[in-house]
């Protein structure tokens, strides 16, 4: 009973202590909180009811916690409560002072009843990288009034912030960041009110990080009456609108201030008197003007300055030279322009540059620091050759020269002395490089080798001793003969990517074991494929196509059970189809055209097949028989695609793109990386005969249909009229009859003659062909066919200037008045909606 008198918590609280002697009582002895112990039994009490109000789920943010255990095993009774794991108490009152519960794989709803605010000296309580399944921060958090660090960060709270947070006016430090990537209406709000009485309130308050909560009602500009202790300030990912003051940037105390991703939000960079001492300083993605002021050379205590996605123009500002603190300068995807200043590249102390996706131009500078760690000059506009006191950078790990034009020969002796280079990209540029063939050396922590188009005629030998090989792209050399041994044994290797070479003979029989991605494509390779594919075959992507390679498809291709990409097309593969493929779970894209397939297309059962292609080609094949209307009834993934326009995806595995050849009007295309809501069947150059069954028209995200040049009759089914998101059509040269059905006449309107031609039986608009005998204006025609024209022209001239941003041309053409979102595709921003990515990409950020 000494327990009861001790309460003054109201009524629903004494209930649930009630509960709890209830629960406890028979298995507490009374020795089990002995004197001895620091803990008061109440709070012990409070602590492990609150530990059985949840679940704990090791799957609860698995990847990010570093640990496998949740400190709650270490919760027992009889052990002195404050030597439990992530307790801590006062070391004369007792009191359970601070509890970092956090990655403690917590799951369940935190409830406004919950003992946990029974410990009304808390000053400190960590409840982040939990679930707590969208609960509402309860305003009961007022009661812990002592309270002076808050984190309930990434613990998936959402809903309204309780006006009650401005009730804990000792609170030194607060973390709301919020972390739900796939819904942001589940996200944390913060009201005008709450959050003009939380600045009002919080005097004290040092650091407040609101990552990612919506504060769309609040006025940015109360950010000014903030605490003038202010250190920290982290905006990152937050909803807000209308103008920031710029006064943050005169903040005594301010070392620290991310602000991003916020599209409603302007700031007015000041002109002058940038007097915080800021240290970190990250605007993302948002509305800073285009001028970067000459006075954030102020800032002279920088150490990080990033100012990634946003639309700054013109030269880099001349004072940053000044800021000889810096160790990390980020300036990529905005539109700078002019050449890299040469201080950039003596600023003592700088380990990462990432002048990165801009308009750079003209030659670099010899770099003359040797801190320099990550070096990203890629996407610009850079020529001349490569400085060769590159070599000097020995802390060098990560080195992106990719997509400029850099021009010469550079023997890859040059990166002999970078002993602690990881990444190495010099794809897409005019060099050649060159091998000193005595050179013996090696570059023993490479990982990720990117060297395509760089007029390598033969494999990079150094590379036989780097033994953490994982990415090894060597696509569009001139690389010729067979593939060396060494390759074969590089079991760490991931990804080989070696397309568009001149390599001859067999594919080995023996592969690296732990292959993802696979990429043959363009060479000519002849011989069966040879592999037997083990069990548990851990392939994503295996792509051959335009080789000589002759014979049957590998059986043990089902062992394969992650495969996405299967593109055997244009090579001499003579089989039935391989419907026993259909059970691979994650298949996305199967190409088989251009070989001797032949014989019917049917599934074997009923069971759903093939769940999730979406790309299909089979054209040029002898396949005969009906179309196989039983698997289009079952491509659910060509049905239902989930749509988010904000955020367009590609599929890869890391950075590297997958990419995929297809064909349209008779001409190859390679699109060089797969939107992950393209879907497309190719039937054409057949003999499949019959109908068109009706049932096709369920395939409701279809962009592409060819079933030309083969023998099917009868009607066109109405059905292809639902099909609103078809960009091309090809029925051509089949002996279709009858009207062409008025749902496509209407809806494809930019289906001109050609999409039917062949078909002498067809009448009807679009056709000039009518069914009633009375022409259409002819003009309606040329119109149309203007179009589509308009359309092909946009596509073939793209093909000249770089192949993909030929064929997404022409898809935005297509697609006219369509989502706004492919205009971005272009020039490498992400779209103005795309909040999912930028939070995802955040993440990655923080976590390394
Ligand atoms: C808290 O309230 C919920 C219902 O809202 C109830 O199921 C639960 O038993 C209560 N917990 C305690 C400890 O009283
Ligand atoms: C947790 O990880 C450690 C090593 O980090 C390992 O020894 C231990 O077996 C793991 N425990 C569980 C339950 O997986
Ligand atoms: C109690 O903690 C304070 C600081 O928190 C420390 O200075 C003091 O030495 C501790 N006393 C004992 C007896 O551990
Ligand atoms: C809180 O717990 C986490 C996870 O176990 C740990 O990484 C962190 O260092 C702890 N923080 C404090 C202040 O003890
Ligand atoms: C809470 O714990 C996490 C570790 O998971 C740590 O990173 C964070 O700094 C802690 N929060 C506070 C306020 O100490
Ligand atoms: C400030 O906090 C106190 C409690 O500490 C509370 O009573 C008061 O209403 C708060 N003021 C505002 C403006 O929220
Ligand atoms: C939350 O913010 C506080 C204050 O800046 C910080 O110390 C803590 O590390 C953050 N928590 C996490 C999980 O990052
Ligand atoms: C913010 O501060 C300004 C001047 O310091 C003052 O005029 C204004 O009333 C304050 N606003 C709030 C909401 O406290
Ligand atoms: C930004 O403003 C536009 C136009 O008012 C609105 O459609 C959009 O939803 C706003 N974005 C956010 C994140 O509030
Ligand atoms: C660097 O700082 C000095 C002293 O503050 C100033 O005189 C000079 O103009 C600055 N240089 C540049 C390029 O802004
Ligand atoms: C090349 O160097 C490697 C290791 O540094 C050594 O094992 C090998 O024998 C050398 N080969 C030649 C031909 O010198
Ligand atoms: C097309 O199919 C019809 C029967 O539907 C058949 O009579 C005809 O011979 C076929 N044509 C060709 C070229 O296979």
């Amino acid at each position: 009973m000494r327990i009861f008198t001790k309460l003054s918590a109201p009524l629903c609280l004494l209930f649930v202590f009630f509960c709890l002697k209830t629960a406890f009582s028979s298995s507490i002895h009374a020795s089990s909180f002995s004197t001895t112990h620091l803990c008061s039994h109440e709070e012990a009490l409070a602590l492990l009811q609150f530990k059985t109000s949840f679940s704990i789920d090791y799957t609860v943010w698995e990847n990010y916690c570093g640990q496998n255990y949740s400190k709650m095993e270490s919760w027992k009774e009889g052990i002195d409560c404050c030597s439990w794991d992530g307790v801590s108490c006062d070391n004369v009152t007792g009191h359970v002072i601070a509890l970092n519960l956090s990655c403690s794989f917590l799951y369940g709803t935190f409830r406004s009843n919950s003992t946990l605010f029974f410990l009304k000296n808390l000053q400190s309580l960590n409840l982040s990288w939990n679930d707590f399944r969208h609960s509402k921060i309860p305003s009961e958090i007022s009661q812990f009034t002592r309270l002076k660090h808050l984190d309930v960060s990434f613990s998936q709270f959402s809903g309204q912030v309780p006006e009650e947070i401005a009730h804990l006016p000792k609170l030194v430090s607060l973390n709301l960041s919020s972390s739900d990537f796939y819904d942001d209406s589940l996200e944390l709000i913060l009201e005008t009110t709450t959050f003009k009485n939380l600045v009002h309130n919080l005097s004290e308050v040092r650091e407040l990080v609101l990552g990612g909560v919506n504060m769309a009602s609040a006025n940015p500009r109360f950010f000014m009456n903030l605490s003038s202790s202010l250190t920290t300030l982290d905006l990152s990912n937050s909803v807000l609108r209308g103008n920031f003051p710029n006064s943050i940037f005169r903040f005594p105390n301010l070392k620290n201030f991310f602000l991003s991703g916020s599209e409603n939000l302007t700031i007015d960079l000041p002109s002058s008197n940038w007097s915080s001492p800021l240290q970190q300083l990250y605007l993302h993605d948002m509305d800073c003007g285009r001028r970067l002021p000459e006075s954030i050379g102020d800032l002279k205590s920088l150490q990080s300055l990033s100012l990634v996605y946003n639309n700054f123009r013109g030269q880099i500002p001349s004072s940053l030279a000044n800021l000889t603190q810096l160790t990390s300068l980020s300036l990529s995807n905005n539109q700078f322009s002019g050449v890299l200043p040469p201080w950039i590249f003596t600023l003592p102390l700088l380990e990462d540059l990432y002048p990165n996706h801009n308009k750079f131009q003209g030659q670099i500078n010899q770099f003359s620091q040797k801190s320099l760690i990550h070096l990203d000059l890629s996407n610009n506009k850079l020529q001349g050759s490569i400085p060769n006191s590159i070599a000097n950078l020995v802390n060098l790990s990560y080195l992106d020269l990719s997509s400029n034009h850099f021009s010469d020969f550079v023997e890859l002796d040059m990166f002999l002395a970078l002993q602690n280079l990881e990444t190495i990209i010099l794809s897409s540029n005019n060099l050649s490089l060159r091998m000193n063939v005595d050179a013996n050396f090696t570059l023993p922590k490479l990982t990720d080798v990117f060297l395509s188009s760089c007029n390598l005629s033969e494999f990079p030998n150094f590379l036989r001793h780097s033994n953490g090989l994982q990415s090894l792209v060597l696509s569009k050399n001139s690389i010729h003969g067979n593939i060396p041994e060494w390759i074969c044994e590089k079991d760490d290797l991931k990804i080989l990517d070696l397309s568009h070479n001149n390599l001859i003979g067999k594919i080995p029989n023996r592969l690296p074991k732990f292959l993802s991605v696979l990429n043959l494509q363009a060479n000519y390779f002849d011989g069966n494929i040879p592999f037997g594919f083990p069990e548990g075959c851990g392939l994503q992507n295996l792509n051959l196509h335009g080789n000589q390679m002759e014979g049957l498809l590998p059986r043990s291709l089902v062992n394969c059970s992650m495969l996405e990409v299967l593109d055997v097309g244009n090579n001499n593969i003579s089989d039935t189809f391989p419907h026993w493929l259909e059970s691979l779970p994650d298949l996305q894209v199967l190409v088989l055209r251009s070989n001797k397939f032949h014989g019917f297309v049917q599934s074997t059962k009923e069971s759903p097949s093939f769940p999730k292609l979406r790309v299909l080609d089979l054209s040029s094949n002898d396949f005969r028989g009906p179309l196989p209307v039983r698997y289009i009834e079952n491509f659910k993934a060509m049905m239902d695609i989930y749509r988010d326009e904000g955020s367009p995806e590609y599929m890869n595995i890391g950075s590297y793109q997958y990419s995929l050849v297809v064909t349209l009007k008779g001409f190859d295309y390679e699109l060089q990386r797969i939107l992950t809501i393209f879907s497309s069947i190719h039937l054409s150059n057949n003999m499949f005969e019959g109908e068109i069954p009706d049932v096709i028209g369920k395939l409701s995200s279809l962009k592409g249909l060819n079933l030309s040049h083969n023998n099917l009759t009868r009607h066109i089914p109405p059905s292809l009229g639902t099909l609103t998101d078809l960009e091309w059509l090809d029925l051509s040269s089949n002996e279709l009859v009858g009207k062409i059905p008025d749902e496509l006449g209407n809806q494809f309107n930019t289906f001109g003659n050609g999409s039917y031609e062949g078909n002498n039986g067809l009448c009807g608009i679009p056709l000039s062909k009518s069914c009633d005998g009375i022409g259409t204006p002819p003009s309606f025609f040329q119109e149309k066919d203007e179009f589509w024209r308009f359309g092909w022209r946009v596509v073939v001239l793209g093909y000249g200037c770089g192949v993909f941003v030929g064929l997404e041309m022409g898809y935005h053409v297509f697609r006219a008045g369509k989502p706004k979102w492919f205009v971005s595709l272009f020039d490498g921003r992400p779209s103005q909606s795309g909040r999912k990515m930028r939070k995802a990409r955040r993440l990655v950020q923080r976590r390394s």
